[in-house]
């Protein structure tokens, strides 16, 4: 990894914000991208004191206009792009279908879907220039198989696979791999709010989970650095279950 330019969106909480750390100690340049201008200042603040090489650009990913001036800055500032982690999401109220709010709806689409789409779309014309490249997408448990109450993150989740394996497909013959990663229950804030929304969250997400315990950043992050080493060169269009075993 060392002098590859990384890219991160949602790099300042979570899964994001630990890949960030990961690629930047194995001597990656880092784009770090997040809604949250003070949590993602504070995570280059770190990066930067540890003495990596790296910027932060407040970025709403469903923001097209905005995502094309990321993925500018990113090759201006370091000269190229070499690998696109393309992190945020959300989640939202848990929900029957019915019941399903119109405004979840769309935010969730916004952010989880179309920002990989429009996260792609600029990478890959940057990419696609330079013929080679790797992008890993972040999808989720609840991309292979359903999660009631969340048709809108389920939705996204299963989309986000199915652009990935289309960009791959495209791409295939010009040195650019591109992959997903779909964790399961994994201990971040995004986890810690779903835990705060229902009776007995926890042992109920816990029991779906047959390692009997929730993912760490950790499990993730290695999956994804495993991805984008040339190690998994012949490796494209795949959706890695990270999951204790729930899809046995
Ligand atoms: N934690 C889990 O259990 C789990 C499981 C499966 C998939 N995932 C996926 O992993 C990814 C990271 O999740 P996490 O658990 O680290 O969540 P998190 O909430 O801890 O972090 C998500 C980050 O994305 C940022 N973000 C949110 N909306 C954004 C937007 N519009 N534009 C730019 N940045 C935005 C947030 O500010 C935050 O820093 C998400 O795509 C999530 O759906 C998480």
């Amino acid at each position: 990894m060392k002098d590859k330019i990384v890219l991160v969106t949602g790099a300042a909480l979570g899964i994001g914000k630990a890949a960030a750390q990961a690629f930047a100690g194995l001597g990656a340049k880092l784009a770090l991208a997040d809604i949250h201008e003070k949590e993602g200042k504070k995570v280059l603040a770190e990066l930067q004191a540890e003495g990596a090489e790296a910027f932060f650009m407040q970025t709403d990913v469903a923001d097209y206009e905005v995502v094309k001036a990321f993925v500018a800055k990113t090759v201006e500032t370091f000269g190229g792009l070499d690998i696109a982690l393309n992190n945020a999401g959300i989640g939202s109220e848990l929900r029957r279908t019915a019941d399903f709010q119109l405004e979840d709806w769309d935010r969730v689409i916004a952010v989880n879907q179309t920002g990989v789409f429009y996260c792609m779309k600029e990478e890959l014309s940057y990419m696609q220039k330079a013929r080679k490249g790797c992008i890993v997408n972040i999808s989720s448990m609840a991309g292979l198989k359903a999660m009631p109450n969340q048709i809108a993150y389920t939705a996204s989740k299963h989309a986000v696979i199915g652009m990935t394996k289309t960009a791959a497909l495209e791409y295939a013959r010009q040195g650019i791999r591109v992959n997903a990663v779909c964790p399961v229950f994994t201990s971040t804030p995004l986890v810690d709010k779903l835990i705060s929304m229902g009776d007995n969250m926890e042992q109920k997400l816990l029991r779906s989970i047959p390692m009997g315990r929730f993912g760490q950043v950790a499990d993730i992050v290695n999956a994804i650095l495993w991805l984008c080493d040339d190690k998994s060169d012949f490796v494209t269009g795949q959706s890695l279950p990270i999951d204790g075993g729930q899809m046995c």
